[in-house]
């Protein structure tokens, strides 16, 4: 971290994971880049400088740059964040970077986290399964400002992956959907525009790939960048898978 006693500038030294699968002569390793510290330096600035001044073939993923779009995420000293809104100022000198677990390497820090969320979307059916068919007459249905609201929180989910990479779980078990598909679900299950039962989430939801797969560590909740209150979503589809389970003998 930066002393605020000494305003001078750090020399900041990053050891980045170099791999290109794509490449049969490349070999996983560690490549270390010097370069100075400025203002309100953000690990999307520093990377862009050593792509710019020092290797122009480092691979990694950004596009908004304001926590936004998702693309962003890695393992910075261990632990997965955006890099667009990770300070340089907040970490200490030596700063170590490694690709997302749990996804495709696309090569050194870029990771095809797509991949994981399409197949995660599909298995779940994460669209809303009308209950009536569509008439363009009909009088628009009304929904609670409390539904509306809750709907809006999970649906703040960016896709960064970093509560997939951070999870024990998920990193042994492609399957288990983790804080996202989790989240993703716990939003339809809210929304009253959707007609399936509690017993058609019942099989989505319940099993090693759902809720009852987790352990319970909740790093998601730690690293989730937009802090979504993940242990509530957890609690939520406890409480209503329990009650079908009961409900169904
Ligand atoms: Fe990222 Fe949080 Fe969404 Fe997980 S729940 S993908 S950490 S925004
Ligand atoms: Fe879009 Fe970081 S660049 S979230």
């Amino acid at each position: 971290m930066t002393d605020k006693n000494n305003p001078r500038p750090r020399r900041l030294r990053f050891e980045i994971f170099r791999y290109n699968p794509e490449d049969p002569e490349s070999k996983p390793h560690i490549e270390t880049f010097e370069i100075d510290e400025r203002p309100y330096m953000t690990l999307y600035m520093a990377l862009s400088e050593i792509r710019e001044t020092l290797d122009a073939s480092l691979q990694f993923d950004f596009a908004c740059r304001s926590a936004i779009c998702g693309s962003c995420g890695m393992l910075v000293n261990g632990r997965p964040a955006l890099g667009c809104r990770t300070l340089t100022a907040d970490l200490p000198e030596e700063i170590r970077l490694h690709p997302l677990p749990a996804f495709k390497l696309i090569g050194d820090l870029s990771v095809d986290t797509g991949i994981w969320f399409r197949e995660m979307a599909e298995r779940t059916e994460a669209w809303i399964h009308e209950q009536l068919p569509f008439d363009p007459d009909a009088e628009e249905q009304r929904m609670s400002d409390d539904i509306a609201a809750a709907i809006y929180e999970g649906d703040r989910c960016i896709e960064c992956g970093c509560c997939v990479a951070s999870c024990g779980v998920a990193n042994v078990n492609p399957e288990f959907l983790a804080g996202a598909g989790l989240n993703r679900i716990a939003r339809f299950m809210m929304d009253p525009r959707d007609g399936r039962t509690d017993a058609d989430w019942f099989e989505v939801v319940a099993g090693d790939q759902g809720v009852f797969g987790c352990v319970g560590m909740m790093a998601c909740a730690d690293v989730c960048p937009k802090e979504l209150p993940l242990l509530d979503v957890y609690a939520y589809l406890r409480r209503r898978t329990l009650g079908t389970k009961i409900a169904s003998g």
